[in-house]
């Protein structure tokens, strides 16, 4: 099975108008509602590409009541821990000529450590050997920086493959608890690892570094430059096909998503971020939220390049 787990999860409505003004009343002429975090875009590719997931996180209210429907309606499994407080509600006014937006986002709901203790304890009880889960996003309210590495060291404890996205001091931590991988993109990767990154050479350093905090295998995905893959087995960058660019938000998410479909239908790593590159090209030439099709991610991949730069570690 295919788990993602999605901490801090929100309802993302769109409206859109024709001008922003201030002390007016406006009038949607379009209107949107999304279930945004990480973990279930990467959901919802892996069911653009036929394959059943389950996400899971904390939910709360009758805001996450609504959440969970949705997904049960795109055919995503749940299985939540649910809080106390309300889960966020985030609002986009947009222009129709999307030359301005306003964006207001809500924290999120306090989630208090014992619910936290819940969520690892269900992580525990559902992981089977051989499950994969992918770990997306930031964190809440309340939760520790910590709580990726507590996570991933109970997924190692079940031989399940855990897959790392998110930034920042909670990145190290779940570095060091020896995840499958990693992939952060360009700019976390030089966060993490305080190293500049111009050149791929840069690049293959950072990644490098990355496993010397402990993740297997790194991948820093690099927008329309591709991405770069290191394992054990050596270094590789790869080119990602050239696409008419929509929308890139979540370009990431999708291409964790085709990956870890690969790796579960039998690609080796390295052929499988071959598809991974495919659907995040496949998401970003899409607009808004939608994610690429499947026929369009197996016709981006027979464009993928690969170079193998030779740098084993
Ligand atoms: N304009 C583009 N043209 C071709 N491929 C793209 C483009 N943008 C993204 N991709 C593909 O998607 C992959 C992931 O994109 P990117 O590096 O932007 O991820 P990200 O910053 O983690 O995104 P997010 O966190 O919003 O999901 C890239 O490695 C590349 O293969
Ligand atoms: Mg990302």
């Amino acid at each position: 099975m295919i788990y993602t787990l999605t901490l801090n999860p929100a309802v993302d409505r769109e409206l859109t108008v024709p001008a922003v003004e201030y002390d007016a009343v406006l009038r949607a002429t379009e209107s949107r509602v999304d279930f945004g975090g990480k973990g279930f875009n990467v959901s919802r590719m892996l069911k653009s590409l036929g394959t059943p997931s389950t996400a899971v996180g904390f939910l709360g209210g009758r805001t996450g009541s609504m959440l969970q429907e949705g997904l049960k309606e795109l055919g995503i499994g749940t299985d939540f821990v649910w809080v106390s407080g309300e889960t966020r509600t985030n609002i986009s006014i947009v222009t129709e000529s999307h030359s301005h937006y306003i964006k207001v986002n809500e924290k999120g709901p306090l989630v208090e450590a014992a619910k936290q203790e819940e969520l690892l304890a269900k992580i525990d009880a559902i992981t089977k050997p051989g499950d994969w889960w992918v770990l997306a996003g930031s964190l809440p309210p309340g939760v520790s920086e910590d709580f990726y590495a507590r996570a991933i060291r109970v997924l190692n404890g079940h031989q399940a493959k855990a897959v790392l996205d998110t930034t920042g001091e909670s990145l190290r931590l779940g570095c060091a608890e020896q995840p499958f991988l990693v992939k952060p993109n360009v700019e976390e990767a030089c966060a993490l690892t305080g190293l500049s990154l111009d050149t791929p050479a840069d690049i293959g350093n950072a990644a490098a570094k990355i496993r010397e905090m402990g993740a297997k295998d790194v991948v820093i995905s690099m927008g329309k430059h591709g991405a770069l893959l290191q394992s054990e087995d050596g270094t590789w960058l790869v080119g990602t096909p050239s696409i008419q660019e929509k929308n890139p938000i979540g370009a990431g998410d999708s291409m964790v998503g085709g990956l870890v479909w690969a790796l579960t239908e039998g690609f080796t790593l390295h052929d499988a971020l071959g598809w991974g590159v495919a659907a995040g090209a496949a998401t970003a030439s899409q607009s808004g939220t939608e994610v690429g099709s499947r026929t369009l991610i197996e016709s981006l991949r027979e464009h993928v390049s690969f170079e193998n730069l030779g740098v084993k570690s």
